[in-house]
């Protein structure tokens, strides 16, 4: 049935040796659940790569790391014979997992789940604890958008180890490497990428990470990331999609493991921040799921965890996707909202996007955003994001910096800090209620897909009474001023007006919900 083509070797490496550091992530295979028929030795054969074309549909083996159809050049989906393997009969089986907390593979937010993308065995499997995020309500943040209290529920990736959503898809893509026996990886990064490559390779040391950056494109966060966890940084003089582009030809030529969304088990790690997010729901679904788009591997690999549950028989019905650009880098927004590019049940256009890129060449536009993870204008994800939004009726709108800068304000000032990019899901939100599209008692989830201290300089900028400051980092971007500044007072050296500074503080007269019942924050 297999197109088994296989153009990576395996070899046994050196993560086949085992040494008192990593044992500690290595695993006897086991019994999944009671009654369950099938015992983890044999789950991961039922695992294939297939290409997304519904005309095409080749397979391909789990082992070949080339990542495109060998024959349309097309993207490639992880699959399983869900028939051969036992599907727990409800979601809420992976409850059982939260009393076993001692084992690394139910701790770990994404292994727990592993039922649900059973492509390696246990003994294979690399977590550092990934997936450790919350599910937040947040109503102060719903007044901002105009959804009603209780609608808004925030889920947070900064607490991931490398602080952004990348180690969902991180630790899977480095099972399959260690699957295959990959000792070297590599990716082109915005940042986040490089940092969690970085992390991932410095935990494990069985990897050596190699990143592939544009030049003055990565905050100094997500940079200090790569550099202190000591991967081979390749500065190359062009933006993002410069980096892309050569980090695969340089992989295919030296053989390297890419970790990039294009790596389709990469996509497989990412779909459990969906799994999480039911979990925090009780297991009901939300109407909406907004999130910031940039390659476009989120919205593709929440689409399949949701596709894939709707058709075990998980879920009853489709939530729906909003998938949200920022202005300077929105390529799929432009294809999908005004020239109405459709997937067609793989009918597609393929010439539209060759024809958008060239009138982008024509024009000489670059992307340009601040909100730098996002801050790309050539997403290779676009045919699995419009599968994606076929699918659910998804949406794609595209938000000016401002409003970014805006709603990452007022999502810290609720209490929790994202790093621009994640704030665009916010500022789309807020733009699509008052389009009326989603309306104001819809319950919705935005993820913010990085940590406040990714980027502190734009931050500081925000919130900086020294214009030179604002200018050098926002007002070059074309902002002229913001909305939910919190200036530092700054005060001579002396008590009483120190004393005057504190009690002329507004907002502390003003603090809502100072109720002693019950704990804090309130969930609804
Ligand atoms: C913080 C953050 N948000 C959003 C994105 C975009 O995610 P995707 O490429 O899956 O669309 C990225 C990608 O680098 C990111 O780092
Ligand atoms: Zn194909």
């Amino acid at each position: 049935m297999f197109l088994e083509i296989v153009r990576f070797s395996p070899r046994l490496s050196q993560w086949d040796e085992c040494d008192a550091r990593y044992s500690q992530w290595s695993f006897q295979p086991i019994v999944l659940w009671a009654g369950g028929c099938a015992t983890k030795a044999h789950m991961y054969d039922v695992a294939y790569q297939k290409c997304i074309h519904p005309t095409c549909a080749a397979t391909v083996a789990v082992a070949d790391t080339s990542f495109t159809c060998p024959r349309c050049g097309g993207l490639l989906d992880v699959a399983y014979e869900w028939d051969r393997v036992p599907v727990p009969s409800s979601l809420r089986h992976f409850e059982t997992k939260w009393s076993d907390r001692h084992h690394p593979l139910n701790f770990s937010g994404v292994w727990r789940f592993r039922e649900l993308f059973p492509f390696a065995p246990e003994e294979k499997i690399v977590t550092i604890g990934e997936g450790q995020t919350l599910c937040q309500p947040a109503d102060a943040v719903a007044r901002y958008v105009g959804l009603n209290p209780g609608r808004l529920w925030l889920q947070y990736e900064g607490m991931n180890p490398s602080g952004s959503f990348k180690d969902n898809g991180m630790c899977a893509a480095f099972t399959h490497a260690r699957l295959i026996g990959a000792t070297r990886a590599a990716c082109a990064s915005t940042g986040n990428t490089s940092a969690s490559l970085a992390i991932y390779c410095a935990a494990t040391q069985r990897m050596r990470g190699i990143i592939f950056i544009g030049s003055g494109k990565i905050s100094y966060g997500k940079l200090s990331q790569a550099l202190e966890h000591g991967v081979r940084t390749i500065q190359i003089q062009g933006d993002f999609d410069d980096a892309l582009r050569r980090v695969r030809e340089v992989s295919r030529q030296l053989g390297l493991y890419l970790v990039n969304s294009i790596n389709p088990f990469r996509l497989e790690g990412q779909k459990t921040i969906m799994l999480r997010v039911l979990e925090a729901l009780r297991w009901e679904l939300p109407d909406w799921v907004v999130v910031a788009g940039g390659n476009l591997g989120n919205v593709s690999s929440f689409a399949k965890a949701f596709q894939e549950l709707y058709e075990l028989g998980l879920i009853p019905h489709k939530p729906r996707l909003a998938v949200i650009h920022s202005t300077g880098a929105d390529t799929f927004y432009q294809l999908y909202e005004k020239r109405g590019l459709r997937w067609q049940q793989g009918q597609y256009d393929r010439g539209a996007i060759d024809v958008y890129y060239q009138e982008l060449d024509a024009a000489g536009r670059k992307p340009s955003t601040l909100a730098s993870a996002i801050e790309i204008q050539r997403p290779v994800n676009w045919p699995k994001a419009l599968r994606a939004l076929e699918w659910c009726q998804g949406v794609v709108r595209a938000v000016p910096d401002a409003d970014i800068l805006d709603a990452k304000a007022q999502i810290g000032a609720g209490g929790l800090g994202c790093e621009p990019a994640s704030a665009a899901s916010v500022a789309g939100l807020r733009q699509l209620v008052r389009e009326g599209l989603i309306s104001k008692n819809e319950r919705v989830v935005c993820v913010l897909t990085g940590h406040v201290l990714k980027d502190p300089d734009e931050t500081v900028a925000y919130h900086t009474t020294d214009r030179a400051i604002f200018d050098a980092k926002l007002g070059r971007h074309g902002i002229r001023r913001v909305a939910f500044a919190n200036h530092a007072v700054v005060v001579p050296n002396d008590l009483a007006a120190i004393i005057q500074a504190i009690e002329q503080d507004a907002e502390d007269a003003t603090m809502p919900n100072r109720t002693d019942s019950g704990p804090w924050p309130r969930h609804p």
